[in-house]
């Protein structure tokens, strides 16, 4: 039967990559006619194996797609890997594991005979091209004796009207084999040894279609297939001696190969033909398998069944190409495979007992790498697809180590399968380095199939730069992007596949910028990278497709600079009576404006006798900038190394900055003040005494706000500020803003404001001399807590609670016995809402409910993010925790997920809009805690028994 087959071939394209020493290897694989494949040298034999038409059909059609999808691809050796490329690509062959001569001569005597598809080996046809000398005169040696014995089975007989010199039925030689020796006890022993010489193409079956059995089938060596002198007449007794004395030796040797061969044999029978005395025999052998060692016992016992032996004879062969679709598990039995990854090269080395190609078949990928076997014979035994996935895919291996070079470079680890959820992918990554889990994302997470946001790519997206600078990222993408740079001609196959590639970068283009928004835009070398990919791929008609993801990632980076210019030179200010950090325009309610590194901060820095000067920065500037101009402004004559910058809180505290510390003046606490100071001075440092004070705010009666109102205006202020908030700030914060040198300016308002509204309820309540209205406030704050709980604003709804629970107004007994019960119960609820007990559980299950758009208690998702940093180390043996990145990711989630919706909040009432607002944008604040005692002590004196 004519099949149209495969050929691997590899070329070297010349380029200046090859003066440069780096080989730039190309793989295609081409389709040849029958009659090319029955002559081709280095070509195996592919042909069917007596599958039904339906199944030949779907065969090609599944050979047909290997060929549409990633049929060649360039990577780039280095020299050392030279020797191995010139040996692949003067060897190259297509998988198959069956000698072509073997095989173009059976086919040619056998005209009946149904060929056999690589995937269906035939125990038949030797596993080897040649029979290695050793077998080759062990077999001399037995030919020779039965020749020579009168009695021997081995005659010319005609079958179906054809003569067929020198044969024997099985059982004759058997016979035969058990006489000769007595080692040999049983029938099974003598049979096992036969096969010996049948695989290494010694004896064979006159028809090639049966392997050795102790039954009527014939037999014939070698040497009277081909005929010739040495075939010819009866052996001289030089003959005999030699092989009378070879004898002993070769009995042993096959004696031992015996078992071996007949395990080989039974592996490549179909499954249905397996008697269950040979699974026994293979069940046995795979207990020793240390691939399988974690495989149950009954899962092992299934495998007997499917497990099917290949053998491939020549170094070179290419068993599969990276980007193809996975088709088969392999364990290596004999010998050893080069994992070879374009662009790097031979990564790893695998030897026996080492399994491959597990992943694609896991995670629906394509192959992650090349696999080349790299010594001549190598033994393989393979699990196809349909089998591994009815048997193997739900338990496999809990974790999987890809190396390179010897080292890991990425550890997967099964995904416990949860409820309702469908991922494609079997494996997570736990840890990996940066480029290869780059790698691994563009080749497993992207692509046409692959919709919506993939969680490890969202995960790298939103932590990478804790690992890979971006500057790193966006080379790396732009070697991907510019893979084919320095090839001249490519075939169409070739061109697809860089194609492919291609629009994988701009995928991840697209979703990096989707996931991150304007901080990808932030850096230059993300603004020329796209850029330059806008240029390739209007000028690519291949890419035609994806000219829309490129304007709209364009569209988005104009907006983003039209943006940034029209804001270009904001300025903020930090008032100097602790009133919150406002635009220096005056506008107190900035709606949804971004603090940038580049904008300025004006702001006081004080020295030990509280005199100070007015400094004015961008966001971005160092402590020891900032320490460095106020010492020089307020006349220190110190030099930098003995001064330091720091806040002095309003209750005397002390927290020293950084030197490499960023976004100082917003880093500060309601009332703190920032100074600097002689090192050796700082126990002199005393807060002002305008600190202890209330902080600047609106003065009006309370009383006549509405709650809803201040709960409604409270909401939407603080929506514009949870919105300016970027994810990344969460990382900043966690890491410390030194380890990135990025500001948090945003998310230090955002927090600033928490306690402001805290402190605003106790400084409000203890400051309020009449009992009465001290009541009436308490019932204010408590529906107030209320609807920002409507209005899931659970950071100010914590902020109240939280405020109503200080110690301070707590103790207000005489207040609180005057608060109707109604009022204490939901109080107490609400308590028991902002419990930290079992980590916030009654919050994290409260909140769980709730749909966007909603604002989260930040300091608890800060808490997580700490939990996750100070509990998991960032590197894990020199790879990188993405089990920690996926943690963080997690948390820097929620916050996406809270803004997902926009606010739509119904006003309660136009009526007092502008003085509601501007009360609520800047509280009267007290934030010392002894102060706020002693004035509750004040209003309400403690009762003496
Ligand atoms: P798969 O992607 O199915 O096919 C190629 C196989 O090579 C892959 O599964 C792994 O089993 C194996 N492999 C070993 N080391 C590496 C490596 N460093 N990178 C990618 N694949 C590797």
């Amino acid at each position: 039967m004519a099949a149209s087959q495969q050929r691997w071939s590899a070329q070297i394209v010349a380029g200046e990559d090859l003066a440069s020493g780096v080989l730039l290897l190309r793989y295609r694989r081409h389709s040849l006619e029958p009659a090319e494949a029955q002559a081709g040298a280095g070509v195996a034999h592919v042909a069917t194996d007596g599958a039904t038409s339906a199944d030949v059909k779907r065969r090609r059609q599944l050979q047909r797609g290997q060929m549409t999808r990633s049929q060649s691809m360039a990577f780039e050796m280095s020299n050392k890997n030279k020797e191995l490329m010139n040996d692949i690509f003067t060897n190259c062959k297509f998988k198959n594991g069956f000698g072509p001569g073997v095989q173009t001569a059976a086919a040619a005597t056998s005209p009946t005979k149904r060929p056999l598809s690589p995937d269906h080996p035939n125990p038949a046809l030797p596993i080897t091209e040649t029979p290695s000398p050793a077998m080759s005169r062990m077999g001399w040696a037995l030919r020779t004796l039965l020749v020579a014995d009168n009695s021997s089975c081995l005659k010319d007989r005609k079958v179906s009207g054809k003569l067929i010199r020198k044969c024997a039925p099985g059982t004759e030689l058997v016979d035969w084999l058990v006489n000769l020796s007595p080692i040999v006890h049983t029938r099974a022993q003598a049979a096992g040894m036969w096969q010996a010489l049948v695989e290494e193409g010694v004896l064979a079956h006159v028809n090639k279609e049966q392997p050795f059995k102790d039954k009527c089938f014939l037999y014939r060596f070698r040497l009277d297939e081909e005929g010739g002198a040495a075939a010819a007449g009866v052996p001289q007794s030089d003959d005999l001696g030699a092989a009378n004395e070879h004898i002993r030796e070769a009995l042993s040797a096959l004696f031992q190969r015996g078992p071996d061969a007949t395990l080989r044999m039974i592996l490549r029978k179909p499954s249905h033909e397996r008697t269950s005395e040979e699974l026994e025999l293979v069940f046995e052998e795979l207990v020793h398998i240390a691939a399988l060692s974690h495989l149950s016992t009954s899962i092992k016992r299934e495998l007997s069944s499917i497990f099917v032996f290949e053998a491939h004879a020549q170094a070179g062969t290419i068993l599969f190409n990276q980007g193809d679709e996975g088709r088969s598990w392999y364990i290596l039995l004999k010998g050893s495979v080069d994992v070879v990854i374009h662009g790097k090269g031979t990564v790893a080395t695998l030897k026996t007992g080492d399994d491959f190609g597990k992943l694609a078949l896991i995670n629906d990928a394509p192959r992650a790498a090349t696999i080349v076997l790299k010594e001549n014979n190598c033994h393989l035994l393979r699990v196809d697809k349909e089998h591994f996935n009815r048997i193997l895919r739900d338990v496999e291996a809990n974790t999987l180590r890809l190396q390179e070079h010897g080292k890991d470079v990425l550890v997967l680890e099964r995904v416990a399968k949860q409820r309702g959820q469908h991922s494609a992918f079997k494996y997570t990554v736990m840890s990996g380095t940066p480029a290869k889990m780059l790698e691994h994302l563009l080749e497993t997470r992207l692509g046409q199939s692959v919709g919506g946001m993939d969680p490890f790519l969202d995960d790298f997206l939103l932590t990478h730069i804790v690992f890979m600078p971006v500057v790193q990222l966006v080379d790396e993408l732009a070697n991907y992007f510019h893979c084919d740079a320095h090839e001249e001609a490519q075939t169409p196959e070739d061109r697809e596949y860089i194609i492919n590639f291609k629009k994988r970068v701009i995928q991840f283009m697209q979703k990096w910028v989707m996931a991150v928004r304007h901080a990808a835009f932030e850096e230059p070398s993300v603004c020329d990278f796209i850029e330059d990919l806008a240029a390739e791929v209007e000028a690519d008609p291949d890419l035609n497709e994806e000219t829309s993801i490129v304007h709209n990632v364009l569209t988005q980076m104009a907006r983003y600079q039209e943006d940034r210019n029209q804001n270009a030179g904001q300025k903020w200010k930090l008032p100097p009576n602790g009133q919150p950090i406002c635009l220096f325009s005056g506008n107190a309610t900035p709606s949804k404006t971004v603090i940038r590194p580049d904008d300025d901060i004006i702001f006081r820095v004080y020295c030990a006798d509280h005199t100070y000067c007015t400094l004015r920065f961008p966001m971005h500037t160092t402590a020891e900038l900032i320490k460095a101009c106020a010492a020089d402004k307020l006349q220190l004559n110190r030099g930098p190394e003995d001064l330091v910058l720091v806040e002095v809180k309003s209750n005397g505290e002390r927290s020293v900055f950084k030197d490499n510390d960023v976004s100082i003046p917003t880093g500060l606490s309601l009332n703190g003040r920032l100074f600097v100071s002689v090192k050796d001075h700082l126990d002199a440092l005393t807060q002002l005494q305008e600190q202890e004070c209330p902080t600047e705010g609106v003065d009006i009666d309370l009383e006549i706000l509405s709650t809803k109102e201040l709960a409604y205006h409270i909401t939407l202020f603080e929506w514009d500020l949870f919105w300016a908030v970027h994810e990344y700030e969460l990382l900043y914060h966690t890491f410390g803003r030194h380890h990135f040198g990025k500001i948090t300016a945003n998310l230090d308002v955002f927090l600033r404001r928490f306690n402001e509204v805290q402190y605003w309820i106790v400084t409000e309540l203890v400051s309020t001399p009449s009992l009465s209205k001290r009541v009436g406030l308490v019932r204010k704050f408590i529906k107030l807590a209320a609807y920002c709980k409507e209005y899931q604003n659970l950071n100010a709804f914590f902020a109240v609670v939280m405020g109503l629970s200080n110690m301070a107004v707590t103790r207000l007994q005489q207040t609180w016995e005057k608060i109707p019960s109604k009022f204490k119960k939901i109080f107490q609820e609400f308590e028991a809402l902002i419990d930290p007990s079992r980590n916030h559980r009654a919050y994290r299950v409260f909140v769980g409910k709730l749909q966007p758009p909603l604002i989260p208690f930040m300091p608890l998702l800060l808490k997580d993010m700490t939990f996750a940093h100070e509990g998991n180390k960032t590197s894990l043996d020199g790879l990188v925790n993405f089990e920690k990145m996926h943690m963080m990711a997690q948390t820097m989630r929620t916050i996406r997920f809270c803004r997902s919706r926009s606010l739509g909040l119904e006003p309660p009432s136009p009526k007092s809009e502008g003085e509601v607002r501007s009360y609520i944008s800047s509280f009267r604040v007290i934030d010392n805690q002894r102060v706020l005692t002693a004035m509750s002590q004040k209003v309400e004196p403690t009762r003496k028994l």
